[in-house]
């Protein structure tokens, strides 16, 4: 897809239609590929996040020796691990746009017995990796930021022994969270985190899917796990991504005359918080077909309403709906009232800084937003126009704009939105699927 990619939508008139499955999830995809690629044997990998983010952590795991078998979809195929033996990469790793994916595999390669490098695209390598580089430190790690900002990628890794740790997470991140355990299972001894608030708990999840003892506190705070493990290959299935589901469960929301149902998304109680903050603005969602599995999962059915109204976002709420807000935002402009969304400032080191980009496109769309340096007040209920709109190299700001663009009037177009496809291939094609 060419760099100055952009996409075009105008007001949906007559609403959202249809039914669709939205791609694997992004989180679950990454620590499938980590796991599997360290697992003792093979296990078969069903519906994949083939996205250029999920896609580059399991090229680097082919690197390290992992092999991949294709299946009938290229979202299906038999993941074959190392037993634990992986070998050092011939090549530096290319983590494209991906937080996740650096961080998590900071965590394993610090542990294991090679060197190794991750580097990233030009947003990845301004993200603050520091976060991860003091707490594996702390494990004896030895890790070098090397990039032109101070504690950016590339990471350069000297992987060694570690010793446990317990640590005590500064901000509620699961990404951070989860090096530290990866590192902790290829640890003599028991590794623990407290993290301030719960968030995603997806590491914990299929660390008991592999047979990874891991203990989690009732209130879900605390976690440990006691190394060295070992992986046991399990097949598994990954759900819809209920982050690429959002922006959907919103458009269905705003643009009347909408009724949509979005089959097998994941509804992990560590991320479904959007759907309870949509609800309490009034919207018609319904879940059916409900099973609990290791992740739970879905169909979900959203109708349009009548017009939302504002809400105050719980701090609890916001690392469960974190990569949510930017299209929550949208959803807050088409609401009667002021919306509260605070205690967020770490939107401020996503992809883009999502607090100023998402306030700069809704006022740019005539919205009326205050900014804080930890969130965004957004006062609803005025029709938006549309505008032509940066995405900032964030996949979640040019789909939140788009679907922005299909309650406003006139016509939306988002320009460089190639970084779509870091996380939802085939969005365009649901949305003229959904409104066409
Ligand atoms: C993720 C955790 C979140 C989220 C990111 C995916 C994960 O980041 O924003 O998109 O898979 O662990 P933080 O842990 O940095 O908050």
């Amino acid at each position: 897809m060419p760099s100055d990619y952009c996409i075009t939508v105008s007001r949906a008139a007559s609403g959202l239609h249809g039914v669709i499955t939205v791609p694997g999830d992004k989180s679950i995809s990454h620590r499938v590929a980590i796991l599997g690629a360290l697992a003792d044997g093979s296990l078969q990998v069903q519906n994949y996040l083939c996205s250029e983010d999920c896609l580059n952590t399991l090229r680097a795991m082919q690197q390290l020796g992992a092999t991949v078998t294709p299946g009938d979809c290229p979202q299906n195929f038999t993941l074959t691990g190392t037993g634990m033996r992986p070998h050092a990469p011939k090549q530096d790793i290319d983590c494209g746009n991906s937080g996740t994916g650096m961080r998590l595999m900071a965590g394993v390669l610090a542990a294991l017995p090679f060197n190794s490098r991750l580097f990233g695209d030009e947003s990845l390598q301004s993200r603050p990796m520091k976060r991860i580089i003091d707490p594996l430190a702390s494990m004896g790690a030895r890790l070098t930021a090397c990039g032109k900002k101070a504690g950016c990628a590339p990471l350069s890794i000297e992987g060694c022994t570690l010793h446990p740790i317990r640590y005590e997470l500064p901000m509620a991140s699961a990404q951070v969270k989860s090096a530290v355990l990866l590192a902790g299972m290829l640890t003599e001894g028991t590794t623990g985190v407290h993290q301030p608030a719960v968030t995603r708990d997806h590491t914990e999840r299929l660390f008991s899917h592999f047979g990874v003892p891991c203990s989690v506190s009732e209130d879900g705070l605390d976690i440990s796990v006691t190394g060295p493990v070992r992986i046991k290959a399990a097949d598994i299935v990954i759900p819809g991504d209920i982050s690429s589901a959002a922006f959907w469960l919103v458009a269905a929301s705003i643009v009347p005359g909408s009724e949509i149902t979005l089959r097998h998304v994941g509804l992990n109680p560590t991320r479904d918080a959007i759907i309870t903050v949509l609800r309490r603005m009034g919207a018609d969602i319904t879940v059916t077909n409900r099973v609990d599995a290791g992740e739970p999962y879905g169909d979900i059915t959203v109708k349009a309403a009548g017009k939302l109204t504002a809400t105050t976002v719980l701090k609890e709420e916001i690392p469960n709906l974190i990569d949510e807000i930017p299209v929550l935002a949208v959803a807050a402009a088409f609401a009667e009232g002021t919306t509260v969304i605070r205690n967020a400032a770490e939107l401020r080191v996503k992809e883009s800084d999502r607090i100023a980009t998402t306030a700069g496109n809704l006022r740019a769309m005539g919205g009326e937003v205050e900014e804080f340096p930890d969130g965004l007040e957004i006062t609803g209920g005025k029709p938006l126009h549309g505008a032509t709109l940066e995405s900032y190299g964030d996949h979640r700001i040019a789909m939140g704009f788009l679907v922005a663009g299909l309650m406003a009037e006139g016509e939306t177009t988002l320009l460089h939105c190639q970084n779509i496809n870091t996380s939802y291939p085939g969005f365009e094609a649901h949305l003229h699927e959904l409104t066409n």
